[in-house]
Formats: structure tokens, C-alpha cells, sequence
């Protein structure tokens, strides 16, 4: 992903699909373009589970924060749902709809990616360029 301003229908690569193993879930700092131009961060969260991926802005709807308390702690104990390490709402990792905790009945945002030779891709947004957030926070 070294183009920028690129066409909203552009898919930008993440990541490789192995990169992630199944049932496990990973963040990623990019950076959005806006339609003004105006740039933003944009933390997204990727979860594998066997041959799907689901897609997710990395802020949860109760308090606005990144779910990950830890970096790439996404799921809950029993790793079937996406959980925010602050109040620990739980999500439905195919969804992101909150069912459990403070924001319950509200959801994730979610984003549209998909898997194009090998590689987990956004689509739908114009992402400036890649950005790993320097503090290693994720
Ligand atoms: S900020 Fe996520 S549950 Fe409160």
C-alpha cells in the first residue's frame, strides 16, 4: 500500500491471510483520507475464523476507546467474542454486536474486507498509507 489518494474503490492490503491464525484477531493502525482530505487515524481490528474474515473499527460504542487493553487482546476467555479490556462488553466476533456488558444492544463498527490473492484487504474507504502506531500500542 504505497499509493496515496487513492480511489475509494481501491482495496488496500493489511496483511497476509496466514498472518492471522483462525479464531485469533489482530489490530492495525491505518490512516483514512477523508472526503475533505482531511486526514484521521483509523485503528481497525481483523478477526480470522477458519476461511472468514470480519472486520471492525477498533473503538468500542460505551466509552469510544480501543478495545485492546493489551496489545492484540481482543477475545474474551472462551475466544468467541471480541471483548473491551476496559468494561469488558463483549462483541459477536461475526457481527460486532454488543451482547453482553455496558453498550449492550449497540455494536462495532463494521468495515468491508476482503481476501484477494492471499492477502486481507479494506475496500469502500481511501486509506492515505499504512501506519503502525510508534508507541507499539495496537
Ligand atoms: S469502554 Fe468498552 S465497555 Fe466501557
Amino acid at each position: 500500500m504505497s499509493e496515496q489518494r487513492m480511489q475509494a474503490n481501491t482495496a488496500y492490503a493489511i496483511c497476509a491471510f496466514n498472518d492471522i491464525p483462525s479464531r485469533r484477531a489482530m489490530g492495525f493502525h491505518l490512516m483514512i483520507l477523508d472526503e475533505d482530505g482531511s486526514q484521521r487515524p483509523w485503528p481497525i481490528i481483523v478477526v480470522r475464523w477458519g476461511k472468514q474474515v470480519f472486520g471492525y473499527v477498533n473503538k468500542c460504542p460505551h466509552n469510544g476507546v480501543n478495545l485492546d487493553w493489551e496489545r492484540n487482546q481482543f477475545l474474551d476467555p472462551s475466544g468467541n467474542r471480541l471483548m473491551c479490556g476496559k468494561h469488558g462488553s463483549a462483541f459477536e466476533l461475526s457481527t460486532g454486536r454488543c451482547v453482553d456488558g455496558p453498550c449492550k444492544g449497540s455494536g462495532l463498527t463494521p468495515i468491508t474486507l476482503t481476501v484477494l490473492d492471499g492477502d486481507i484487504c479494506v475496500t469502500g474507504v481511501r486509506l492515505l498509507e499504512e501506519e503502525h502506531d510508534p508507541s507499539g500500542k495496537s
